[in-house]
C-alpha cells in the first residue's frame, strides 16, 4: 500500500501538472491614433486593451490614465501607475512637439494621421513576443525591433529618415525596449488574473429573427441577430436541416456598452425557399445546447398577427359602410 506521504505527494504533482496546462494565452495591447489637423491642432486617443476587451482610456485634457474597471491596475501599486502616467504623459508632450517640428522639413503635409499599436503577447509556452507598429496615413511605417526602430518593408525614404532621427536616442530606445518586453508582461499578467472574472465570464446570447430589404423581386433577405454573448468566439450559421446554407453572410462582430457582442448573420434566398430554413448559433456559454430559431415558427407569428388583424379590418369596414347607409338615410 502506497504511503500517505507518496500519496500526497503524488496529488501535488497533480495539482503542479494540472496549473502549467491551463497556462493560457495573454495579450496586452496600447493604441495610440494621433490627429494632427495643421500646424497648430492636434488630438490624441489612447487606450489599453486585455485581449479584445478595452481596460484603459486616456484622457488627453488632464493627462490621464482612465481606469475602465475595478481590475484596471492589475497588481501594479498605485507609484507604479503614477510613474506609467507621468511616462505616456510626457510621450504625449513630446511627440506631438517633435511631429510638429519635423512635419514641415520631412515633407508631411497636413492633416497627418498617426496609428500605433503596441504591446506584449505571453504564449502558454512561456515565451513572450513583444511589438510596437506605428502607421501613417493607415500605412505601415516603422517598428521596433531588437532595441531599434525600422522602416515598413513598403515605407518610402521619409521611414527610413525617421528612423534615423529616433535611433539616435539611446535612452528612448532602452525605454520602449524596457516597457515592451520588461513591465508589459509583467503588467499583462497581473491583470490577466485581476480580470479573470470578467475575463473568461460567459454570458448566453439572445437571438431573434427578422427580414431585411427585398433584395429582389421574389427573394428574401433573411437577418439573424446574436446579441449579448460573452466571450466573443461565435459561430452562426443559416441551415436547411443539417446543411449548412453557403450563402450565409456574417458581419463585423460588434461591441456593446457592457462588454457583450452581437452579431448579425443573413441570408439572401428565394422567397419560395424559406421553409426549412433555421438560423443556429454555437456558443461557449450554451454548452452543447446550440440555440436554433426555425423560420416557420418566426413566419407563424406574423400569421398570427394576420388572423387577428384581417377579420379587425373587416369589422371596421363593415362598421363604416353601415354609418355610411344610415347617413345617406338621414338626407331628406
Ligand atoms: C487648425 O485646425 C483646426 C481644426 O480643424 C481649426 O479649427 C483651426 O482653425 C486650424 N487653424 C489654422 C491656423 O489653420
Ligand atoms: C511558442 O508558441 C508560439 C505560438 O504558438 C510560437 O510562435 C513560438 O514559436 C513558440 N516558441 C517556442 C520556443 O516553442
Ligand atoms: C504581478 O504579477 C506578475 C505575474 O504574476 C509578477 O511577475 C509580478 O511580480 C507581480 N507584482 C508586480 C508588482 O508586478
Amino acid at each position: 500500500m502506497p504511503s500517505l506521504e507518496l500519496v500526497l505527494l503524488a496529488a501535488l504533482l497533480l495539482v503542479g501538472g494540472g496549473a502549467e496546462a491551463t497556462q493560457e494565452h495573454v495579450l496586452f495591447s496600447v493604441i495610440q491614433i494621433s490627429s494632427f489637423a495643421n500646424q497648430s491642432w492636434a488630438q490624441h486617443q489612447g487606450s489599453g486593451w486585455l485581449g479584445d476587451m478595452q481596460s484603459h482610456g486616456w484622457d488627453s485634457e488632464l493627462g490621464t490614465i482612465i481606469f475602465l474597471h475595478s481590475w484596471s491596475k492589475g497588481n501594479f501599486s498605485d507609484e507604479e501607475m503614477i510613474d506609467l502616467e507621468l511616462l505616456f504623459r510626457v510621450y504625449f508632450i513630446g511627440f506631438t512637439r517633435e511631429t510638429q517640428e519635423y512635419a514641415g522639413q520631412m515633407h508631411f503635409g497636413y492633416p497627418i494621421e498617426v496609428q500605433v499599436r503596441a504591446g506584449c503577447e505571453l504564449h502558454p509556452n512561456d515565451t513572450v513576443e513583444s511589438f510596437l507598429q506605428a502607421a501613417y496615413g493607415g500605412s505601415h511605417f516603422l517598428s521596433f525591433r531588437d532595441m531599434s526602430w525600422v522602416p515598413a518593408p513598403k515605407g518610402d525614404s521619409r521611414a527610413q529618415s525617421v528612423c534615423d532621427l529616433l535611433n539616435q536616442y539611446e535612452g528612448i530606445r532602452e525605454t520602449v525596449h524596457k516597457l515592451l518586453t520588461h513591465t508589459c508582461p509583467r503588467f499583462a499578467l497581473g491583470l490577466f488574473d485581476a480580470a479573470k472574472v470578467d475575463y473568461e465570464r460567459q454570458v448566453k446570447p439572445e437571438a431573434w429573427l427578422a427580414t431585411g430589404p427585398r433584395p429582389a423581386p421574389g427573394r428574401l433577405l433573411l437577418v439573424c441577430h446574436v446579441s449579448g454573448f460573452h466571450p466573443k468566439p461565435v459561430w452562426v450559421m443559416w441551415m436547411r436541416g443539417e446543411q449548412e446554407q453557403q450563402g450565409t453572410q456574417q458581419g463585423d462582430i460588434l461591441p456593446h456598452a457592457d462588454g457583450t457582442w452581437y452579431l448579425r448573420v443573413t441570408l439572401d434566398v428565394a422567397a419560395r425557399e424559406v421553409a426549412g430554413l433555421s438560423c443556429r448559433v454555437r456558443h461557449s456559454s450554451l454548452g452543447n445546447q446550440d440555440i436554433v430559431l426555425h423560420w416557420e415558427q418566426h413566419l407563424s407569428v406574423y400569421l398570427i398577427l394576420l388572423a387577428v388583424t384581417v377579420p379587425l379590418m373587416l369589422l371596421v369596414a363593415l362598421v363604416l359602410w353601415f354609418k355610411k347607409r344610415c347617413s345617406y338615410q338621414d338626407i331628406p
